[in-house]
């Protein structure tokens, strides 16, 4: 899979979450494998150039965090120039553009979705971020402002014609936000507007089969994953193992899970500090638990997390807890096993609206 000049060994994707896509989680998804180019949070253009210390954490990077993609937001076409320069110049992978956050503060000054809605003015800042670096500059969109205005397939074509790399499109519109299913036909439209740049699909994509069912539906050349890294964050390897032999692999056992959960907790810590970190991982500790059957006693104690010596006792007492639930083989007693996700476009729509995957609660609750 290329995208410019990067070649990549996956055309599997991390999608950028606000509050959630940092250091600590892309170190956690790359170590279990199937991941490539992932990115980071959305940064401010601005920000950035001002050098201001929370746009500086929002790229923190490491060797092993390659290759990476910094998504950046803004409405001044030479403060998404010089900030994309700035990025080129510090080994950054690839830019990204938003093109799809609904907030309104982004909104109205003409970035994140509003920006879907100016094809010239658009096109325009993406010709001088092209102009301006050698690492590829890419595009992120949903399908429009709304059902009468799906405007994804001509902004495409015309970012396709002043030099982006590919294109992620979320199958929702801005006034959807989350809401329904996600839209096979819309991805599919946006694949067929354009000519050869890499075209990659999102949205509620869950498991393997649902990674499949989006490409083969729409022609995409990959899928990008958010929320569903969060319930699994095996999916990038089970999804590339799945598509390259067609053969399902097993679920991890609950030991690996619990593995991952620390070795997240552990890089949250070394990236954020004891204090921080743990007030960070208080959001991730439920993802982890919505997997390991009952936790009601995990998820209480977890969201007040202040300390490492308190992660591990919180821990300790849920594995005991938690033996109530299991059968003398040590497995999960039946009854007590999560439901198996399914993803929106992959099922009837009166199962979709129970069955929504939920949108964690963060800085970007509209997304
Ligand atoms: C909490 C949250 C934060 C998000 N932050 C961003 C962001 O910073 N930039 C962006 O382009 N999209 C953002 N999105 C949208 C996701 O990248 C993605 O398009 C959307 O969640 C659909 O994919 P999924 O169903 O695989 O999660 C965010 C979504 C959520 C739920």
């Amino acid at each position: 899979m290329r995208i410019g000049a990067l070649t990549l060994r996956s055309n599997l994707f991390l999608s950028p979450l606000a509050g959630y896509t940092n250091l600590p989680f892309r170190l956690t998804l790359r170590e279990l494998g199937g991941l490539d180019l992932a990115t980071t949070d959305l940064v401010n253009a601005r920000s950035l150039l001002e050098k201001n210390p929370k746009a500086l954490k929002l790229i923190e990077s490491c060797p092993a965090d390659r290759p990476l993609a910094v998504q950046l937001f803004g409405a001044v076409p030479e403060e998404m120039r010089d900030a994309a320069s700035y990025l080129e110049s510090i080994g950054i992978s690839a830019v990204d553009i938003n093109m799809g956050c609904p907030v309104r503060k982004v909104c109205r000054v003409g970035g994140g979705s509003a920006m879907m809605t100016e094809l010239g003015k658009t096109a325009h800042l993406v010709k001088l971020m092209v102009d301006a670096v050698k690492i590829p500059v890419t595009a992120k969109m949903r399908l429009g402002w709304d059902d009468q205005n799906i405007t994804a397939p001509d902004l495409a074509r015309a970012l396709e014609d002043v030099g982006v790399a590919a294109i992620f499109i979320h199958g929702r519109t801005r006034e959807q936000g989350f809401t329904g299913s996600v839209n096979l036909s819309g991805i599919r439209a946006v694949v067929e507007a354009v000519k050869s740049v890499s075209v990659i699909g999102n949205g509620d994509v869950t498991t393997c089969e649902a990674a499949r069912h989006m490409i083969e539906q729409t022609g995409c050349a990959g899928v990008s994953i958010g929320r569903g890294a969060f319930y699994n964050p095996w999916i990038f390897k089970q999804t590339q193992h799945y598509l390259e032999t067609g053969e399902l692999l097993p679920e991890p056992p609950f030991e690996e899970r619990i593995q991952v959960l620390c070795r997240h907790f552990e890089l949250m810590l070394e990236v954020f500090g004891e204090t921080h970190g743990c007030r960070m991982f208080r959001k991730v500790g439920p993802w982890y638990s919505k997997r390991f059957g009952p936790a009601n006693e995990f998820n209480k104690r977890i969201v007040q997390l202040s300390s490492r010596a308190e992660f591990h006792e919180i821990l300790a007492r849920y594995l005991e807890w938690r033996k109530q639930f299991l059968d003398e083989n040590g497995e999960l007693k039946e009854a007590y096993r999560p439901m198996p996700l399914v993803a929106s476009f992959m099922q009837e729509p009166d199962v979709t609206k129970r069955e929504a995957i939920p949108v964690p609660r963060g800085p970007v609750e509209v997304w």
